[in-house]
């Protein structure tokens, strides 16, 4: 098993070095030998940037190789800009895996200023009449400010963190305020997940709930349960609060029983054309991480949890895992996108970071512990 996961985390670092030396813009999706860019006409087109970042700074902790090192320096730093740019929900992602994780890795905290401002940022979208930190913002034709998502969760590492470097409460408990909303207004009863909730802006009432990436408004979007998982694992990783360790189980049940047999999911849950749609590689990542985040604050079931991620890397090794390309490639076959947008059966940056994230957690706990460890643990007092 574990030879396994030393084959995939060789070639998933052979892949980042080719990609390193052919890219010239962040890139998002892998399809015809080619990666293309996110359209950037909005600023939350950045949202995938720090993927690549989060990569290079990995593949450089596990190889010591200086030029995956200048690579990750070279592609953080050009996402500093973004630390003041109020228009994204996404600085989390962003700074989280470029700024964060250098400074972990390297031990050199002036990486940290341009995270903690990014997160002193990410803070001004938080709407305190409906307690949620806002997703998208009007764009001319359709309003937003109602508007959060489930994606959202995962943003919310980058403000417990600078709570905890900085002592000053204000991003962790404006995260925790938000994960409580999202676990009302976005995780169902039986554990699964709608992507997007529709605020009153201005009364803060829940007016419904909706699916953007998923099949239908009554459906379950894989990736977003992912994020939901992983998000509500950290909030509980942080904070201590029971209510966030019993959601990211449920999230994680729901997830157990709705996987085919190879573990890898379908792009939504309960697409009526399972098994004839599409797969995507890109959740299974994203699950496989929420189950090590889970198993690493639920010791009563991390067996469990641990046993089910290592399966689910297996299969994403031995069925996903691009083993012959010879130019730049993703790392993973078999992302989807967007469904509903018609963008599918691609490789994508988000998928190949958590393979390598997972990778890392399985081959490697001394990096894992580094990168992602919180600074100091359960930052407030549990209810
Ligand atoms: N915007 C996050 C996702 O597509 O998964």
């Amino acid at each position: 098993m574990t030879a396994n996961f030393q084959a995939a985390l060789q070639k998933s670092i052979e892949t980042t070095r080719r990609n390193l030396g052919a890219l010239e813009e962040f890139p998002e999706s892998f399809k015809h030998g080619e990666w293309k860019a996110i359209e950037k006409e909005r600023a939350a087109g950045h949202w995938v940037d720090g993927f690549w970042t989060g990569l290079l700074w990995l593949a450089y902790a596990h190889s010591g190789d200086a030029l995956l090192r200048s690579g990750a320096e070279h592609w953080t730093n050009k996402l500093a800009h973004l630390k003041t740019s109020a228009g994204t929900h996404d600085l989390g992602f962003i700074f989280y895996l470029s700024h964060v994780i250098a400074g972990r890795l390297t031990g050199d905290a002036t990486w940290y200023d341009n995270g903690l401002e990014a997160a002193f940022t990410l803070i001004q979208r938080f709407n305190p009449r409906g307690e949620y930190l806002q997703a998208w913002d009007d764009d001319g034709i359709r309003k937003w400010a109602g508007r959060t998502n489930i994606d959202l969760m995962m943003n919310l590492a980058l403000l417990y963190w600078a709570s905890d470097i900085t002592g000053d409460r204000r991003p962790a408990d404006i995260a925790t305020r938000h994960a409580r909303t999202s676990r009302v207004a976005l995780v169902r009863g039986d554990g699964s997940t709608a992507h997007v909730a529709d605020f009153n802006p201005q009364s803060g009432l829940l007016i419904r709930r909706e699916q953007y990436q998923g099949y239908s408004h009554d459906s379950c979007w894989s990736r977003g349960q992912a994020w939901a998982l992983y998000g509500f694992a950290t909030c509980y990783r942080y904070t201590a609060i029971p209510a966030f360790l019993t959601t990211a189980q449920a999230l994680a049940d729901y997830t157990i029983g709705h996987l085919p047999a190879d573990l890898v999911p379908f792009w939504d849950y309960n697409s009526p054309h399972i098994p004839d749609t599409y797969r995507d590689s890109s959740a299974a990542a994203v699950t496989v991480c929420g189950l090590v985040e889970l198993a690493a604050v639920d010791g009563e079931n991390a067996s469990r949890w641990l046993g089910l991620a290592e399966r689910m890397l297996i299969s994403l090794c031995e069925h996903f895992l691009i083993m012959d390309a010879a130019g730049p490639s993703s790392i993973l076959r078999n992302g989807a996108r967007s469904v509903p947008a018609n963008l599918m059966e691609h490789g994508l940056i988000y998928g190949d970071y958590y393979f390598l994230e997972a990778l890392t957690a399985f081959t490697r706990p001394d990096i894992y512990q580094r990168a992602f460890a919180p600074e100091s643990a359960h930052l407030a007092p549990g209810e």
